[in-house]
């Protein structure tokens, strides 16, 4: 599947510079609470990285797409910024345990079936420190007025695109019960729902 993104990156990057609402209100909770080191888990190619880095985080970026990653360094590069940057996926993650004390993801973890899905759950609580939180952007189902409805069901509320540059990408949606407790490992703190499909969701690795 990086192969589709690849091509994004490639044809038509920094579509978008500006990073989310949401991301930003999630990076004042972190630093009021005297935390640093965030991983921007599918950094795409950089618009969060570059932000992380320029508000003075400690930054670090992965996606499983080559070009996405070389355009975040390009960009990284051009305004003299440093982070680190690492081509992997999200159901293994190459960090031992207990390495961030933030993890942010905005529109990638559904990107997958829900067997990768749970395992990138899963992947980004063993890489959080104890109480360490998690901020995420997911689909929330059902998918409305999506694709012009060209899309095919492959399992229970994962659809695939039939056409267009996302043909053949997984694409889970959410419905809010399912998403709190596909977060069982998590205290879930608040999911919130905009009017254009998405679920804005923070939660906090429990302290055991
Ligand atoms: C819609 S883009 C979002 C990029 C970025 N988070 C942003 O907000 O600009 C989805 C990104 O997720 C990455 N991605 C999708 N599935 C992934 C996986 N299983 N592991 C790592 N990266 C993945 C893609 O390569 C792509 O860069």
């Amino acid at each position: 599947m990086s192969e589709n993104w690849n091509a994004v990156y490639q044809d038509r990057p920094y579509v978008n510079k500006n990073p989310y609402e949401g991301v930003i209100e999630f990076l004042k909770l972190i630093r009021e609470r005297g935390l640093h080191e965030v991983l921007d888990l599918g950094c795409g190619d950089g618009r969060h990285l570059v932000y992380l880095v320029r508000e003075g985080f400690c930054a670090t970026g992965m996606d499983y797409s080559l070009w996405g990653t070389l355009r975040t360094k390009e960009w990284l590069t051009r305004e003299n910024l440093l982070a680190e940057l690492v081509c992997a996926e999200a159901a293994c993650l190459p960090w031992s345990g207990e390495r961030f004390d933030a993890v942010m993801s905005v529109q990638v973890i559904h990107h997958q079936k829900i067997t990768a899905l749970r395992r990138s759950f899963a992947e980004v609580k063993r890489v959080l420190r104890p109480g360490g939180f998690f901020y995420a952007v997911v689909p929330h189902f059902p998918p409305e007025d999506w694709k012009d409805g060209k899309y095919i069901e492959i399992e229970d509320h994962t659809f695939v695109p039939i056409e267009g540059f996302e043909q053949g990408i997984p694409h889970h949606f959410f419905t809010e019960d399912e998403l709190v407790s596909e977060l069982s490992g998590f205290k879930v703190l608040e999911v919130k729902e905009d009017q254009r499909g998405k679920f804005f969701v923070l939660a906090r690795k429990k302290v055991v």
